[in-house]
């Protein structure tokens, strides 16, 4: 151990050595992006010796968001976590929660600040949060991402530094954050627009509560996007279609509203289309994720500036940035997730959200997160806290998965997340299903013959058609049939041949 500024310099496993059994621990990271890396690996390494010497240690972990593979991926791996919380993508970590081995918490992102800070998580232990630059007077630099850190450094009794070198330390001077105090203590939040700043470049601690730092340099692993394929495309291009539609029929006023987009390949391919349309203007962000296909909608002017909690680029794109600070600066703003996400800001912007979905019924009721209604896939994210508050809210998928073993519109949705109250309009590569103003019976039938693969609409017209009558139309012996022949036979419709999804390479 040695010093250096007003903090003891640690290595990673010194640090991990006073994470103990059962310990709460806010880490940073939303998406890969600013997430821990050096502590939770010793962390994990701590544990598996524990573990061969037949010593119990789990940790519980709380976190922005998803994270890279060095904390979830590798913590799961090691068996060391017992309890996790907002989100996350990990195939470990996902394939413990199915196996009710971790509890997971699965919540709305722009509560997770609030939450911690009542108490109703119970104490936190520790903050371990990545950071460009820590003061001796306690202020925090933090670096890709801003996510829940500023909380968990508020709330934990004590507080470790990841130091990473391998940021610009210019990235804070996007950050903008604020902690809202508790009800009843809590005014109007004076974002009136998508670049407004309320608060500072850093988050503040109390010095004292610092056990030490770990320098690092090590970069987010953010993986590119893979090139969109040919549904993604289609889908991206019924997405663009119905926004010029609406702006051209004065749904949507000239200007245009702030967008929100989902992560993922189906969102960037949405954002790089609305990039090209002529008939999009330039247009603001207040979104969730800054993402790779943002930078050159930015560069081209077509993205007049962003909000979002963290900058999730690959690591060329993200130098691509770092390299042009003096331009992107003005046009960012990082901010904590119980701002990026809230629902009032959400509200009063107007913002048009564009979230993905796993399966959507016929009535239009979203299942985003449980496979089969069973199987936890990431997690609510985001979503809810755009979707319901959305001034136009869409969903998207492919119509079809697993090479089309797979409807994504169903009967009846396993799992609801978002339901008919919020979701306004379905669009698949097959097309556009605009749900608003529509009573349960035609919601149904427009999803059916826009949304659904022609393969699967017989089925599911019969199955409205034939189901008994009420305001809303449901066999409840029937209403899984789908998913019981899935899990039965390895397709929803059995008898059909899965030729007829040849085209759709999206499928698999
Ligand atoms: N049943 C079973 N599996 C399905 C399915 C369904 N109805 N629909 C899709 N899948 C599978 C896909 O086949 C794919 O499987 P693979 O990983 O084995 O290839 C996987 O689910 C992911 O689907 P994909 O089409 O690649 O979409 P995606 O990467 O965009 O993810 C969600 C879709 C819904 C899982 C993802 O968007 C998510 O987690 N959403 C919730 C959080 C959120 O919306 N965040 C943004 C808010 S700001």
């Amino acid at each position: 151990m040695s010093h250096n500024n007003a903090y003891s310099i640690l290595t990673a496993e010194e640090a991990a050595d006073h994470v103990f059994n059962g310990a709460t621990v806010g880490f940073s990271g939303f998406t890969p992006a600013g997430a821990a890396k050096a502590i939770p690996r010793a962390i994990a390494a701590k544990a598996k010796a524990l573990h061969e010497k037949n010593e119990p240690y789990q940790i519980r972990v709380l976190t922005g968001a998803s994270t890279g593979k060095n904390l979830d991926e590798t913590l799961a791996a090691a068996d060391a976590v017992s309890w996790r919380a907002p989100y996350q993508s990990s195939r470990s970590m996902r394939k413990l929660m199915n196996q009710g081995k971790v509890q997971f918490i699965d919540m709305h992102l722009s509560h997770v600040p609030q939450t911690v800070a009542e108490g109703f998580f119970g104490n936190i232990d520790f903050a371990i949060v990545e950071a460009t630059h820590v003061t001796s007077d306690g202020r925090v630099y933090l670096s890709s991402s801003i996510g829940a850190s500023p909380t968990y450094l508020k709330c934990a009794d004590k507080i470790i530094i990841e130091i990473n070198r391998r940021h610009s330390p210019r990235v804070s001077e996007m950050a903008d954050i604020a902690i809202l105090p508790n009800p009843p203590y809590r005014s109007p939040i004076p974002i009136f627009h998508c670049l407004e700043r309320i608060g500072w470049p850093y988050a503040t601690i109390d010095p004292k509560k610092v056990i030490g730092i770990v320098e690092t340099d090590e970069p987010d692993d953010v993986n590119p996007f893979a090139p969109a394929d040919a549904v993604s495309n289609r889908l991206a291009s019924n997405v663009v279609h119905f926004l010029c539609e609406e702006k051209a029929s004065g749904r949507i006023p000239k200007q245009f509203l702030p967008l929100q987009s989902g992560v993922g390949n189906i969102a960037n391919a949405v954002m790089a289309g609305l990039g090209e349309s002529e008939d999009i203007p330039p247009f603001l962000m207040y979104s969730e994720v800054f993402q790779d296909a943002l930078v050159d909608l930015m560069l081209n002017g077509k993205l007049v500036g962003a909000s979002a909690t963290s900058l999730t680029l690959s690591p060329e794109r993200l130098k691509q940035v770092y390299d042009n600070m003096d331009f992107f600066v003005p046009r960012i703003v990082l901010r904590p997730q119980e701002l990026s996400n809230n629902p009032g800001i959400v509200r009063r912007l107007g913002v048009i959200t564009t979230n993905t979905a796993l399966e959507v019924d016929i009535y239009g009721h979203a299942n985003s997160t449980h496979v089969s209604g069973t199987q936890m896939m990431n997690g609510v994210g985001g979503s809810g806290d755009f979707t319901r508050n959305a001034y136009l809210s869409i969903f998207m998928c492919p119509s079809v998965a697993k090479g089309g073993r797979i409807s994504t519109i169903v009967p009846m949705a396993t799992h609801v997340d978002h339901n008919e109250h919020s979701v306004q309009v379905v669009i698949t590569e097959q097309g556009i299903a605009d749900l608003r103003g529509k009573g349960p019976i035609e919601r149904a039938k427009t999803l059916i013959d826009n949304c659904a693969h022609p393969a699967y609409r017989p089925y599911l017209h019969k199955y409205l058609e034939t189901s008994p009558m009420g305001h809303i139309r449901h066999d409840l012996r029937r209403c899984f049939e789908m998913h019981l022949n899935l899990a039965e036979c390895g397709q929803m419709l059995p008898d059909l041949d899965l030729s007829v999804f040849a085209d759709m390479c999206g499928g698999e």
